[in-house]
């Protein structure tokens, strides 16, 4: 299943980071609406693609029932549309996001999918969720922070079990939105000074062994314009394999 992702664009370092950071946080908090992400994200496949991927990381993690599960940057819960609740109501789960306006999506979606959930406004960077959940899911997050401070702080929580989430795209398309894909209003406008970055597979696994973290289990979903989600689980120890 593993490929090279020659075409994903080299990470910047931090500090060269620093601006872009500040944009993609001001596109996610005051920019982005939740109907137009949700319209992109529907009409390009990567909502069921990634709701398709979660099935697969829950039922790959094995874990026993009453497990705590985080979801950070879980943004509206869109997969929720896309996945049987029934998946996810044997554990306790936290749903955490930086906008509060998606997380108010997320509660209802929740609501009507008869989902007990905790939800929390909280920034990855400098999260405040408990520590230690038996899983940690994060999906399309690290391309839209510092991705070495995300796994930096994805480590320092000491999740049982981390499950990343990237996009790829083909060769020779560096940008995370196909050039001249049509966008809803918002993410047009996003777009002009926010540029998420993606991040390379090899070096996001070089950057989980560091925290004694290594990748177990890798899962791939086409997507639109030749792209795909890759779900790739980490843990220190080997994965149960007790439900899979
Ligand atoms: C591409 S969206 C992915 C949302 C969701 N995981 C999904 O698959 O639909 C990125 C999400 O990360 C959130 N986000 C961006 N920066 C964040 C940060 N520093 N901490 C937590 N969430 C953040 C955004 O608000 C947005 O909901």
């Amino acid at each position: 299943m593993r490929r090279a992702n020659p075409s994903a664009r080299a990470a910047p370092s931090r500090s060269q980071n620093k601006p872009m950071d500040t944009e993609l946080r001001r596109a996610w908090v005051e920019i982005v609406t939740a109907d137009d992400y949700e319209r992109h994200m529907a009409a390009i496949g990567q909502a069921q693609a990634a709701a398709e991927l979660t099935r697969h990381i829950v039922e790959a993690a094995a874990l026993p029932d009453g497990a705590r599960i985080a979801i950070a940057g879980a943004g509206t819960g869109q997969m929720l549309d896309y996945l049987d609740p029934a998946l996810l109501r044997p554990y306790r789960l936290t749903c955490a996001d930086l906008n509060p306006a998606f997380l108010g999506r997320l509660k209802q979606r929740l609501a009507r999918a008869g989902l007990q959930a905790a939800v929390m406004e909280d920034d990855i960077e400098r999260s405040k969720l408990d520590r230690a959940p038996d899983l940690l899911v994060a999906t399309l997050l690290l391309e839209h922070i510092d991705w070495r401070r995300g796994v930096e702080a994805i480590a320092r929580l000491e999740p049982g079990i981390c499950a990343i989430v990237l996009q790829e795209n083909p060769p020779g398309m560096a940008s995370a939105v196909t050039p001249g894909r049509p966008v809803p209003p918002s993410l047009a406008k996003a777009m002009e000074n926010a540029h998420p970055t993606l991040v390379p597979r090899g070096e996001l696994e070089a950057a989980f062994v560091r925290y004694g973290y290594l990748c177990r289990d890798t899962q791939t979903q086409e997507v639109a314009d030749g792209k795909r989600l890759v779900a790739l689980l980490f843990s220190r120890t080997p994965l149960r394999t007790g439900n899979r």
